[in-house]
């Protein structure tokens, strides 16, 4: 087992990741939503921010992140919305209201993180050892902090997030719970 940087042909695999690790679903339009909403930008636009958990050549996790959320907002504004649109007019409006209420997260922590691992790799330490170094890579970028929203219900995730060093800053019910943490 290795963690290393992303890199372009792990794509495919990063995108199983996300639709395998995600409420199941054979709908091909909500796969399509959930990839756009929590994969592409990351792999296409920030490979540099992103790391895989890799068994044997193959990604069977990852954390994926963005340095600067205005920075983000602008391109996936552009770039990702219009898509999102044509594909779900109430996950537009709703990731349109996400990133205004984000907007203020973000400016005391820029940047964001979305990790996810195939089950059977969980439970193993990999999680740990994939945020640490994400963090690391953030902050030699010069951010000063990072959030996430995780579903109210994750509570394996809350928790991990909290021992990670992550506390939560706003919670909306019953769907997500923004938790965040500035670097050292
Ligand atoms: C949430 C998630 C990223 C955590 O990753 P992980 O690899 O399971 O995390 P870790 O193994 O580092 O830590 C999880 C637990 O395993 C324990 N652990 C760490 N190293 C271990 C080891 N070598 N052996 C056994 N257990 C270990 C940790 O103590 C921790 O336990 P705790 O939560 O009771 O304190 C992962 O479970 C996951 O991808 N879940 C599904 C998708 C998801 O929910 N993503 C987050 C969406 S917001």
């Amino acid at each position: 087992m290795e963690i290393r940087k992303y890199q372009a042909n792990d794509k495919l695999n990063c995108r199983n990741i996300c639709l395998l690790t995600a409420p199941s679903t054979n709908d091909e339009r909500k796969k399509q939503i959930l990839l756009n909403l929590y994969n592409d930008y990351y792999t296409e636009q920030e490979p540099q921010n992103c790391f895989v958990l890799d068994d044997d050549g193959i990604a069977v996790g990852y954390i994926i992140t963005s340095a600067d959320f205005n920075e983000y907002s602008a391109k996936f504004k552009s770039i990702y919305l219009p898509e999102l649109k044509k594909l779900s007019l109430p996950e537009y409006v709703i990731k349109r209201l996400s990133l205004s209420l984000e907007k203020r997260i973000a400016k005391k922590y820029p940047s964001h993180l979305h990790i996810d691992i195939l089950p059977e790799y969980t439970g193993k330490g990999f999680g740990g050892k994939l945020i640490d170094l994400a963090c690391e890579n953030l902050a030699a970028s010069d951010s000063k902090g990072i959030f996430l929203g995780v579903s109210y219900f994750n509570k394996k995730a809350v928790k991990f997030y909290k021992n990670h060093g992550f506390t939560v800053k706003l919670t909306i019910f019953p769907f997500v719970r923004y938790m965040a943490k500035l670097f050292d």
